[in-house]
């Protein structure tokens, strides 16, 4: 893969607005991706706490130029990934229910998409919000008992509660049960069939991990690029019953350095505050302005992230 440098770019913006591909027509901004054609761009499965597509406007232009795999260790939504589609990618994620419907994404998207047309027509087709509320509740537990008896054909239930649920949150008790509570929708449009069909086709050029971040990026090799996108320094982690610890940002500041050693590209992302900047010290840091959604009555508050590359 190779991407267009600056001068190439302006001399194909000076002849083309549009470039012929197959399938359509690619844009200006497709073509500089220097991806293959054959697969636009595609859109998260699920809506997750902390997805990056806001940034994406930011993080792709600080992308490295070029470079051979794209490791995404804590993938979520994997809203970068789905930008770029690269050719060769390894992703991997700590939640084992997120990893088993991307499997079940890549491998069975049909049967999944069948499941899907018909749980959402039976909750769109319902008239009032007790009845909505309550075919919800019933899914929630339908999807309990499955994942209790370690049954793997979760993935529409999932994508189907991550839309109908509050705030793309992924949250269990302590018994490991899904407990999020509806998001009170009189319509659910939980998924694009051609969506789930292009995300089916790239995943199947990935390698799909469930672990820990270290472990996803054992086999990364010179130059290879790694996203970081972990849950942020001394924010309320809802991802994981454990938390991510000071310890794991520590352990995240070491494997960056590491990797930096063995001249693999790394872009990480995080809150902006001090105890960050000096972890990546010595590093290229770059503050930006964000948008936070507050979760209760969804209003916005701005907060400042930042964008720490090694090159
Ligand atoms: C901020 S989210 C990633 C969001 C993603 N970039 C997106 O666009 O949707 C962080 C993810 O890290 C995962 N995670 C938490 N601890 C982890 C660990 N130790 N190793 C790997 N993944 C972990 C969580 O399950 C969560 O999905």
């Amino acid at each position: 893969m190779r991407f267009l440098d600056e001068d190439e770019k302006r001399e194909l913006r000076s002849h083309l607005k549009e470039y012929l591909v197959e399938g359509g027509l690619a844009t200006v901004e497709q073509i500089s991706r220097g991806q293959n054609f054959s697969c636009p761009e595609i859109a998260p499965i699920v809506k997750w706490a902390g997805g990056k597509r806001q940034l994406l406007p930011t993080l792709k232009p600080m992308l490295p130029g070029c470079f051979n795999k794209y490791f995404e260790p804590f993938f979520g939504g994997g809203a970068l990934f789905c930008s770029m589609a690269p050719n060769k990618a390894v992703i991997n994620d700590l939640n084992g229910q997120l990893i088993t419907m991307y499997k079940q994404i890549r491998d069975n998207p049909s049967a999944i998409l069948g499941e899907l047309h018909q749980i959402q027509f039976r909750y769109n087709a319902l008239e009032t919000m007790d009845e909505k509320d309550n075919l919800y509740y019933e899914l929630r537990e339908e999807y309990n008992r499955r994942i209790s008896k370690r049954s793997e054909d979760v993935a529409a239930l999932l994508i189907f509660l991550n839309k109908a649920g509050f705030n793309g949150l992924y949250r269990v008790n302590s018994m490991g049960r899904y407990n999020v509570p509806p998001a009170h929708r009189k319509q659910i449009n939980a998924f694009d069939e051609k969506n789930v069909m292009a995300f089916s086709k790239i995943l199947k050029n990935s390698e799909i991990m469930c672990g820990d971040f270290e472990d996803a990026c054992k086999d990364a090799k010179e130059g290879d690029f790694v996203f970081f996108d972990s849950p942020y320094y001394n924010t309320f982690d809802t991802y994981q019953a454990k938390g991510f610890s000071e310890e794991d940002h520590v352990r995240l500041r070491d494997l960056f350095r590491a990797l930096t050693k063995r001249k693999i590209w790394c872009m990480l992302t995080n809150n902006d505050c001090e105890q960050i900047k000096e972890l990546y010290k010595g590093f290229n840091i770059r503050s930006i302005p964000v948008k936070r959604v507050i979760s209760c009555n969804g209003k916005n508050r701005t907060g400042k992230e930042v964008i720490i590359t090694n090159y």
